[in-house]
């Protein structure tokens, strides 16, 4: 059996992403760039001017275009702000020219649920969102991420993250194989994990969970991933991610605090395996 193999640079990805991959090389990137929202990362500064910002997506995209391979996805998680909502439009904007939208799936975090309005049954609130205090603006409690290919025709593993049917009917109606799933859909509720300590347990700012890359690389497909790439780490979500599914992986930060995390939460659950 080959061993996985897992590397983490600190290094800007701009500069060193088609010098560390071979062109067409990577299956699936899972990624999630700075939002341009002034959140406040150690080093990278997130107050750039709009068409600045969106000029460095573009560079980055080319780079990724390169190595991206011919039947790849990539998952682009990017969230918004209530005062600054057209940011992840502008966003998909840029890469148009780049990439083809395939699916756009919508990051649930929170969500209230009435399971039967007529029976007044009590209303279910679940996950987790930063509340504002305005008379303008909704709470948000969604993140975008787009799957992004080169020619909208990647095949997907839909039934790898599907989910059992309600009406059990259906397994024959809609079932081709007789499994008891259904495509999931573009709404995936994903909760952060509830933590004691901010700075131990989640020293990053914003930070997606490892489910959510766990989702998109099954979805992707499996039984053809070799390897994964995020050109963005943070504190290493989408690394471990694909060390739970045994994958190759290769990682960019900058920052390397965070690169020092991702190291040692690697490490952590490498002895959880063992
Ligand atoms: C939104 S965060 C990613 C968080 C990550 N998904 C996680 O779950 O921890 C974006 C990260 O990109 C890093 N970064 C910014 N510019 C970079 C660059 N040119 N190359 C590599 N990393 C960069 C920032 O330091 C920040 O940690």
């Amino acid at each position: 059996m080959s061993r996985q193999n897992l590397k983490l640079y600190n290094e800007n990805c701009l500069e060193n992403l088609s010098r560390r991959l071979s062109p067409g090389s990577v299956d699936v990137v899972v990624t999630s760039p700075p939002y341009n929202l002034g959140i406040a990362y150690n080093l990278y500064d997130d107050t750039e001017s709009r068409d600045s910002y969106l000029d460095w997506i573009g560079q980055w995209a080319r780079e990724i275009k390169q190595v991206l391979a011919d039947d790849g996805s990539i998952f682009l998680n990017i969230g918004s702000k209530p005062s600054d909502l057209w940011g992840p439009h502008e966003v998909l904007f840029e890469l148009r020219n780049f990439f083809q939208l395939q699916n756009e799936i919508h990051w649930i975090k929170s969500i209230t649920i009435q399971p039967d309005h007529s029976q007044n049954r009590a209303e279910l609130n679940i996950g987790h969102y930063k509340p504002i205090n305005s008379q303008r603006y909704l709470n948000q409690c969604h993140e975008y991420i787009f799957h992004l290919t080169h020619n909208d025709d990647v095949q997907l593993d839909r039934k790898a993250i599907g989910v059992p049917y309600k009406d059990k009917s259906n397994i024959k109606r809609w079932g081709r194989d007789n499994q008891d799933l259904r495509c999931r859909g573009n709404t995936w509720f994903i909760p952060y994990e509830t933590i004691q300590n901010r700075q131990k347990d989640r020293p990053h700012p914003a930070s997606f969970p490892p489910a959510l890359a766990e989702m998109a690389i099954k979805l992707h497909g499996l039984e053809k991933t070799r390897l994964v790439v995020d050109p963005f780490l943070g504190i290493g979500n989408s690394a471990l991610a694909a060390q739970q599914l045994k994958l190759d992986f290769v990682g960019f930060e900058i920052d390397p605090d965070y690169l020092k995390t991702a190291r040692e939460r690697l490490g952590e659950q490498q002895r959880q395996l063992f």
